[in-house]
């Protein structure tokens, strides 16, 4: 099992949509995925229709009075868990700031999924600021995949996280967490800027820059009110299909 932390201090950037869509490709290519809603806002969790619930997040995991077990929760699609979230995990961050091993309670609280193997990724969608709860993503998580939206200040927001991994590692909460992957979101083919922004991250940062590129699309941004991933909604639109690759190049560098 690997845990992937799908992460970006900036907020909007794609991260949730990337957690989503990028889970249920890869369920369609038959890995078991569970995606565990980090976000205090639930996008992630009413992304599959799953909103109305009450208690069922990971705030009791976290505070040691439930295991993570009791708080996973099938999807309507096939291989894809959820743990979802509601506002009271924005409480778990000021409780989590009391205890001890307050960096490592996420970490602790994955433990008896790494060793009985029931998914073969975990993707933890991060809110976007730096809280507790994106640094105990960090220092759980294998590695990280980090979402860029094709725009303007992409390059210095990638300078900012890199900045926060090396001090994750150096807090001595993680020290093998690295950027695993950079997934290109939010192309816009008609501008030279996206192009150009691409250009220039594949320049910094090489082979972690996953081939497929994420368009903007309207299909995607509405898939979620429908309670729906885009490759149910439009699974032959443009979003779709680039999900899918991302899909499996993803699988091309975790073989499972
Ligand atoms: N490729 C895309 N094309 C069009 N709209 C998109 C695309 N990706 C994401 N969006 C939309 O942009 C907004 C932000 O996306 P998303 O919620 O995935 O970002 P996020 O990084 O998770 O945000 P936050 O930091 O608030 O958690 C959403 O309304 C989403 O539907
Ligand atoms: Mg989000």
């Amino acid at each position: 099992m690997k845990i992937i932390a799908i992460a970006n201090q900036k907020g909007g950037v794609g991260k949730t949509t990337t957690a989503v869509n990028l889970g249920c490709a890869l369920a369609e290519q038959g890995v078991r995925v569970l995606i565990i809603d980090l976000d205090p806002q639930g996008n992630a969790t009413s992304s599959f229709g799953l909103q109305e619930l009450e208690g069922e997040s990971l705030y009791e995991p976290l505070l040691g009075t439930a295991t993570i077990v009791d708080k996973i929760l099938p999807t309507r699609v096939d291989r894809v868990f959820i743990v979802p979230a509601d506002l009271d995990l924005a409480g778990a961050e000021v409780e989590i700031a009391r205890l001890d091993n307050h960096l490592t309670r996420l970490a602790e609280t994955l433990a008896p999924l790494r060793s009985d193997n029931t998914f073969d990724f975990v993707l933890l969608d991060c809110p976007p600021s730096l809280g507790i709860l994106m640094t105990n993503a960090l220092a759980a998580a294998d590695e990280l995949l980090t979402p860029i939206q094709c725009e303007y200040f992409a390059l210095e927001g990638l300078v900012k996280i890199v900045r926060i991994i090396e001090q994750v590692r150096d807090s001595g909460a993680n020290d093998r967490l690295e950027i695993g992957g950079i997934v290109m979101t939010m192309f816009d083919s008609r501008t030279n800027l996206s192009a150009q922004v691409v250009a220039d991250v594949r320049a910094h940062f090489g082979e972690r820059v996953y081939e497929a590129v994420i368009p903007r699309t309207v299909r995607l941004s509405e898939a979620p009110s429908f309670g729906k991933s885009v490759l149910e909604h439009d699974p032959n639109g443009t979003g779709a299909r680039a999900y899918r690759a991302l899909a499996v190049e993803f699988l091309q560098r975790h073989p499972v």
